[in-house]
């Protein structure tokens, strides 16, 4: 009521309260729960860092182990929501095929639905922390043709997601403790960045009250786009053209300069940043190192250097305080690790689910939660009649 701020793009407009993730977009810092992310790369692990986004406190060893075990027996997908995959197209992307089937769990698990009921809300916590992998993972193997194995619950979360990403039933599959590692890791690092596109909508959706399972799908429909999470498949992409059509980065920079096509340089820019983004320095060393490692596309990883070492010192980067982003060089790790382009954003949607899920408790728990509902200034035709013919 009363005034009615225009605010396009919500740039000035805080919606909530929150206490989950800190940002100082000037000075780079990220914090979750108050805890820096760098402490957080170094020391915690993924499992970990979702139970201190999604119940507020680090768990102890026995938190800790009873979360974990909680989500190992919720691993198994419904025979039934197997067969959702067979349903779409061969060459489907499968971000929509996680959105689809993240949507399809309100039907198959109907009793975790009532967001004000505790018990529901755990069980659909652990549901979705559990599964959402597994989909992610079918949905990589149905593009690639290729079958799908049952979860092995003697693994971890990540464990699991990599064998049943990368293994075969006819052979055992040989663990890269280095690449669990370093993907648990990237998933620390995605584990929740405050209201962003992906996190508002969650919390759009879930403010009329809808169940966590429909909120999560929405959230990843959100996080699709190019902008937001698709920005990492979309690097590589951009990388590659450079790459093959011989292009010289500093011919590429003039393009994003001239606004050419609407080119932009991708991984670059951040709604808040206005420094260098803190996940993309750790992200820039990890890449170094598993590059070396796996010996992983040298020239791409060289084309990238080129970029940033360019754009940091060009007017145009520096008068708009456009910096890499978490995107610029996860893409680079995902594909040395054996990811194809397609998969980069389903990646980043396993990692922002405890941050998605721990916003979307928060809200739910918030006595101050209305239904989220913009106003707008209206720019339409003024009253008249309809034709009398
Ligand atoms: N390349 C070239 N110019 C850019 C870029 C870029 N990547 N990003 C912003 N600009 C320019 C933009 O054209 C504008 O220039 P001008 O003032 O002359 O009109 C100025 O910088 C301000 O940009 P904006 O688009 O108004 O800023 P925003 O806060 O609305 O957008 C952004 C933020 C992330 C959408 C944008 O920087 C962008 O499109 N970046 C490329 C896509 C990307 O990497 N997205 C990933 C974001 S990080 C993690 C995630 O969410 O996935």
């Amino acid at each position: 009521t009363g005034t009615v701020t225009f605010d396009p793009g919500f740039m000035n407009t805080a919606a909530t309260t929150s206490a989950i993730t800190y940002i100082d977009g000037d000075q780079g810092i990220l914090r979750y729960r108050g805890y820096p992310i760098e402490q957080l790369a170094k020391h915690s692990s993924f499992l970990e860092t979702s139970y201190l986004l999604i119940y507020g406190e680090l768990p102890t060893p026995t938190e800790l182990e009873n979360f974990d075990q909680r989500i190992r027996r919720h691993t198994l997908l419904h025979e039934d929501l197997k067969g959702f995959f067979g349903g779409f197209p061969r060459d489907a992307h499968p971000m929509p095929v996680l959105s689809s089937a993240v949507s399809a769990l309100s039907t198959f698990y109907q009793d975790s639905l009532d967001p004000f009921d505790e018990e529901q809300v755990e069980l659909s916590t652990v549901r979705l922390m559990a599964k959402l992998p597994v989909i992610a993972a079918y949905a990589h193997k149905k593009s690639i043709g290729q079958p799908m194995l049952y979860p092995d619950n003697s693994m971890n979360l990540v464990e699991n997601f990599m064998r049943l990403s990368f293994g075969l039933p006819a052979e055992p599959y040989e663990m890269d403790p280095d690449l669990v590692k370093a993907l648990d890791l990237l998933l620390i690092l995605h584990a929740d960045h405050e209201q962003n596109c992906s996190t508002s909508t969650v919390r759009l959706v879930g403010s009329s009250n809808a169940n966590m399972f429909a909120s999560v799908s929405a959230g990843i429909s959100a996080l699709f786009g190019p902008l937001h999470g698709g920005a990492n498949e979309a690097v590589l992409n951009m990388l590659r053209d450079i790459q093959s059509t011989g292009m010289a980065p500093e011919t590429f920079m003039e393009k994003v300069k001239n606004k050419e096509d609407g080119v932009k340089l991708m991984g670059f820019g951040h709604r808040v940043y206005k420094n260098y983004d803190p996940r993309a320095k750790i992200v820039k060393a990890t890449a170094h190192d598993i590059l070396a490692k796996l010996g992983g596309n040298d020239e791409l990883l060289d084309i990238a250097m080129r970029l940033e070492e360019k754009a940091l010192a060009d007017d145009y980067f520096i008068e708009r305080k456009l910096y890499p982003n978490v995107d610029f060089y996860t893409g680079l790790i995902y594909k040395a690790m054996g990811f194809p382009e397609k998969m980069f954003t389903v990646l980043f949607a396993i990692g922002r689910l405890p941050g998605w899920i721990a916003q979307w408790r928060e809200m739910m728990q918030d006595p101050q939660t209305k239904i989220g509902r913009p106003r707008q200034l209206y720019t339409g035709a003024p009253e008249r009649d309809y034709p009398q013919r």
